[in-house]
């Protein structure tokens, strides 16, 4: 059966270039931090600073402009770790609340509750599927202290109107990209809107290694310098240690990896939203067929909305299916793999039971029984998918 993500399909692509620069790792004595990695943060940043996508050309969008000044970058063990240094570094205190999206991956929400801080859970878009401003402003409270947005699937959350929410309260925002280095919203990357932004180079996201990885992003000076002093066991100074902080570091070998996918990211990107594309105008036609048959409305099947303006990376292909059932059977019969990105929203969690009471998510909660995502990878045959799918939807 074919892979969700084409993860050996990409290697056989860029074979040489990957070997070449693992040799070099191993063969230089070097494996923790290093030029490697030095490299890696310079180019990532760069990429965050640049306007190297054909994003922005397209005009309407109310975002700000460029980030100014400079975004930097810096690397860790993992996207979840990377969630919970922004937390210290923006001085979380147990029992202060932080709003998160209610539909999302858990490392957000685990973060907060990890250091003691309680999240609480907005609502989503139904269409967008991202987190709801209004829902947002409805759980600000005397404990709030920051948001933290989820780009989900690759879309940039709605940060103009999270920031303006958060100017207006005092609040600092995160921007979790973990599912979206390479989106971008008008003029601006993602990794750029948050006072501290995360990313995850787990192997199966858009910029993956292969292993775990992460990298936080800020404009602020003050906050880089805490970011890379909790990251190494609070301690600038070899040997002193002036707060407490972890050990989250990248990997010379996993940065190498990520440096030869950092250059493939745009062409990959450009077939991610071409294989979106094509599987757009496939569920725009086969939903226009069941309305023109007068037939069974609910069983539409309906793509994450992107907003005019932002360009997605796809991390994955992402639909509302109404009837989620019956198209994954369907889906079982043609042998196309699926995913259920995510089967309950975050407040039904066990983990968070107790702070729940109250939550009544209806957008997060539907979307948790209609999503259903599907390869949508630069190595993955989408029209071959789509064949499959013609003959049995
Ligand atoms: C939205 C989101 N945030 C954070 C993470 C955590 O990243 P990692 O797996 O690198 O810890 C993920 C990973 O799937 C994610 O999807």
């Amino acid at each position: 059966m074919m892979p969700f993500v084409n993860l050996t399909g990409q290697r056989e692509a860029y074979r040489e270039e990957l070997e070449a620069a693992e040799r070099a790792v191993l063969d230089s004595g070097c494996y923790i931090g290093g030029p490697e990695v030095k490299a890696l943060e310079a180019e990532l940043a760069d990429y965050c600073n640049s306007g190297n996508s054909d994003a922005g050309k397209q005009g309407s969008f109310a975002g700000k402009d460029r980030a100014e000044p400079e975004t930097r970058a810096i690397a860790c063990a993992s996207g979840t770790d990377a969630l919970t240094i922004a937390l210290m570094a923006l001085g979380l205190k147990p029992g202060d609340e932080v709003i998160v999206p209610d539909f999302t991956f858990i490392a957000p929400a685990e973060s907060v509750a990890y250091l003691g801080g309680i999240p609480r859970f907005a609502d989503i878009d139904p269409e967008t599927l991202l987190i709801d401003p209004e829902s947002v402003k409805a759980l600000i409270g005397p404990k709030t202290r920051g948001i933290i947005g989820v780009d989900l699937f690759g879309q940039c959350a709605p940060f103009t109107e999270l920031r303006r929410i958060a100017d207006e309260h005092g609040l600092w925002v995160i921007e979790d990209a973990a599912q979206a280095f390479g989106a971008t919203a008008g003029t601006q990357h993602a990794c750029t809107f948050g006072d501290i932004s995360i990313t995850s180079f787990y192997p199966s996201k858009p910029l993956g290694c292969y292993g775990d990885g992460g990298a936080l992003f800020t404009q602020n000076n003050e906050l880089a310098t805490k970011i890379r002093q909790i990251a190494n066991h609070g301690s600038r100074e070899r040997y002193l240690h002036e707060t407490l902080g972890m050990n989250s570091r990248l990997d010379a070998l996993q940065a190498a990896v990520l440096r030869v996918k950092l250059r493939h990211l745009e062409e990959e990107l450009k077939v991610r939203r071409e294989n979106a594309r094509k599987y757009d105008e496939f569920f725009a036609e086969y939903n226009a067929g069941i309305r023109a048959s007068g037939g069974n409305d609910g069983a539409k099947i309906v793509p994450q909305h992107i907003e005019y303006g932002c360009t997605s990376t796809y991390a994955q292909y992402t639909v509302l299916a109404d009837d989620r059932n019956s198209f994954i059977a369907k889906l079982d019969a043609a042998g196309i793999p699926h995913c259920i990105h995510y089967p309950q929203p975050l407040h039904e969690q066990p983990c968070f039971r107790g702070l729940a009471q109250g939550c009544e998510n209806k957008n997060a909660i539907m979307a948790s029984q209609k999503a259903v995502s599907l390869p949508v990878c630069a190595f993955t045959d989408v029209d071959f998918i789509i064949n499959k799918l013609r003959s049995v939807l």
